[in-house]
């Protein structure tokens, strides 16, 4: 079946190649709705299968969802239980989407952690869109940045240990190469919905020259306008990374003793 064609808005700026998402937000939706906390992640996998899916038809590189943190496993047990069945069912029935849009679905984080069901679910639709070269959709779960950095702290312990590794190699790269999934470029743009300024816990090595976007709305509310606000917002970005915007030489310091005077 032929993908559809690659249709990227032109906002006259950059367009991100890696977007990551904090989705939040659900539970407060589902309140405003008069519903249980847990039907807005049931909502929530509408804006998941949606938000995929655009931006896999706009030619977005990378997505990563934080579908469900380390510590969310402290939520009640009846909740856990029910975002595990949700997050079995989703890995199961995204399938054919995912298939149509040529996306391939990774996973970073604990993945032990998961129950035995979901981790199956997850290993076979890695397994089914790992020949996908569309866009890579991953999606973190049971993920935390700092378990993440203890997680590759105890391997490079190992490997400095055993000799595989030099102190004096040691550098940003050489500790990339510890991350869940280091292959993977930085997020250009962050996205948090439900208006919250956190970001808690997730990607915080990955994140560190990240265009940071907020949207008010709750995640089952986050769909294609709201995506395209996003966007648009970030086209307006000018990315320095610590640097100058451009290479134009700076002006020459003025040191006749006027000039020295007047600083
Ligand atoms: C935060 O909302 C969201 C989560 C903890 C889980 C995110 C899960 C989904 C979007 C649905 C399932 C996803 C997949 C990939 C199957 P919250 O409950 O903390 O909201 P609140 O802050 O309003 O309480």
């Amino acid at each position: 079946m032929a993908r559809p064609k690659i249709e990227r808005p032109d906002f006259g700026g950059p367009f991100p190649e890696h977007i990551a998402v904090i989705m939040d937000g659900n539970g407060r939706w589902a309140r405003g709705q008069g519903l249980r906390r847990v039907l807005g992640h049931s909502e929530g996998v509408h804006s998941v299968r949606e938000i995929t899916t655009e931006c896999a038809r706009m030619g977005v590189k990378s997505l990563t969802l934080y579908a469900f943190s380390v510590e969310n496993f402290k939520r009640p047990k009846a909740e856990v239980g029910f975002l595990m069945r949700l997050l079995s069912k989703f890995l199961v029935d995204e399938r054919p989407t995912l298939m149509n849009n040529g996306v391939r679905l990774r996973a970073i984080g604990r993945l032990e952690e998961l129950p035995k069901n979901a981790l199956a679910a997850l290993r076979e639709t890695e397994r089914l869109t790992e020949r996908n070269d569309g866009m890579l959709l991953r999606l973190a779960l049971a993920y935390g940045a700092r378990a993440e950095l203890a997680d590759g702290l105890r391997r490079f312990a190992r490997d400095l240990a055993a000799g595989r590794v030099r102190e004096q190699d040691i550098d940003d790269e050489t500790l990339r190469g510890y991350l869940y999934d280091p292959h993977t470029p930085d997020p250009d743009l962050l996205i948090r919905t439900a208006g919250e300024l956190r970001v808690s816990n997730f990607l915080l090595w990955q994140i560190s020259y990240s265009e940071i976007y907020v949207a008010k709305e709750c995640w089952p509310q986050f769909r294609r306008p709201q995506l395209l606000a996003a966007l648009e917002d970030y086209a307006r970005r000018v990315r320095k990374f610590g640097g100058l915007v451009n290479d134009a030489p700076a002006p020459k310091p003025d040191t006749t003793r006027s000039g020295m005077r007047a600083r």
